[in-house]
């Protein structure tokens, strides 16, 4: 029996309707499981800023230091309009990564033969894809100084800085991770252009050498935006800085099926961070059309990382699984002729999955 000890950031949008899914799937889990759960929730993002204090409020920033694990909806708001940086949203969530420390952000991206009518691709390219992001989350572009927009003078900069440590501490989790999964790494860069990139590449050769059983690939970015088109079942685990994982992990939901599906974790830092990759979807916000499956996702990925309760994880994982298995899903996941009557509603499809985990448990004697 584990004590789990969780700050809850609901934040905007679709954030809170996802949220309050993915605890339902824990508060099960646990209950099954015999752990004690206990969930506080907190402000972040265009919320946070509505009642004064700020996209992220000292309190949110220390509930989230003290918890060991943390989960998030998502942030941003069409009403935060062309506020300066410091009074978005997104601020929040950057802020909080930094406070924290999480300088990982793993993203898995799974096809499993049961969805793969799902996928953007057609089967004979879609199957068999399971791979991993290692992204880094502390610096580069985001956080690089300086940075300015000066909207008079018609002119804005950003700094695409990295130090070799930086880089070094990144490239060792994603040699561990490729280690651990199938012993492939392929590290996606801009080398041909950008001096940043030359040092990426650099330190990934460096600390390769500490990893003589994996094999390392280097790639350019927009050879690997064709790549996971195209032939999506060759990577293992790729090794991307902050704005490039970004972007390839949208494009990798999209490989599976849709941006709601993909769930992520944050780590390395004083508490561990679990995000789905999906944003705050305005378009959708008390529709009951949101895909949960993100944020339950990102729940596993909890369970199995700061918890270690590797069976619970893997419950989720199989329910979410057998669901889609079994053709349910939400409307972002309709093909574009199909009818989207057939679609469930977020919570219909939440209750799909919670009754897929209690059959999958056993009774209690
Ligand atoms: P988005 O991810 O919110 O939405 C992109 C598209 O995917 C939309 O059509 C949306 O309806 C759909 N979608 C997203 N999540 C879905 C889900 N769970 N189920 C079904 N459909 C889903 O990205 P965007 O439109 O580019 O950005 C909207 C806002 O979200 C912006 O303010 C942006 O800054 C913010 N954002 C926040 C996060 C985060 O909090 N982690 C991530 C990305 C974007
Ligand atoms: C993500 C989001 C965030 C990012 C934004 C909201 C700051 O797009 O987690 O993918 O770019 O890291
Ligand atoms: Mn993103």
């Amino acid at each position: 029996m584990a004590r789990l000890d969780v700050a809850a950031l609901p934040g905007d949008g679709i954030g809170p309707e996802v949220t309050r899914a993915a605890l339902e799937v824990l508060h099960l889990v646990a209950t099954v499981g015999g752990h004690e759960l206990r969930v506080t929730e907190w402000p972040i993002g265009w919320a946070a800023i509505e009642a004064g204090r700020g996209p992220l409020p000292d309190e949110t920033r220390d509930a989230c230091r003290a918890a060991p694990a943390v989960l998030v909806g998502a942030v941003g708001d069409p009403r935060a309009g062309d506020r300066p940086l410091a009074e978005r949203p997104v601020t929040g969530l950057l802020a909080l990564r930094r406070a924290l420390g999480c300088f990982v952000n793993v993203r898995p991206a799974r096809v499993s033969e049961g969805h793969l009518r799902f996928s953007a691709l057609r089967a004979e390219r879609a199957r068999g894809v399971d791979l991993v992001f290692v992204r880094e989350l502390a610096g580069g572009l985001y956080y690089g100084e300086p940075r300015a927009l000066d909207g008079a003078e018609g002119r804005a900069w950003n700094t695409l800085r990295y130090e070799a440590e930086e880089i070094e501490r990144i490239a060792r989790f994603a040699f561990e991770t490729a280690r651990a999964r199938r012993g492939r790494l392929t590290s996606v860069d801009k080398a041909n252009v950008l001096e940043t990139f030359r040092l990426w590449r650099a330190t990934v050769d460096r600390v390769a050498t500490d990893f003589p059983d994996v094999e390392l690939e280097h790639m350019l970015i927009d050879r690997a935006a064709m790549e996971l088109m195209v032939r999506p079942a060759q990577f293992d685990t790729v090794l991307t800085s902050n704005l490039l994982g970004d972007i390839l992990s949208d494009q990798a939901a999209g490989v599976v099926g849709s941006l709601g599906l993909l769930g992520s974790a944050s780590l390395g830092g004083e508490s561990d961070l679990y995000e789905p990759v999906h944003g705050s979807a305005p378009d959708l916000v008390g529709t009951d059309r949101a895909n949960p499956i993100g944020a339950i996702a990102s729940v596993a990925l909890m369970l199995r990382h700061t918890f270690d309760l590797v069976e619970e994880a893997a419950l989720i994982e199989r329910a979410i699984d057998a669901v889609l298995a079994a053709g349910h899903h939400t409307a972002d996941l309709s093909s574009p002729d199909g009818d989207p009557t057939q679609a469930l509603g977020t919570t219909a499809l939440t209750k799909r999955i919670l009754a897929r985990v209690r059959e999958a448990t056993p009774a209690p004697a």
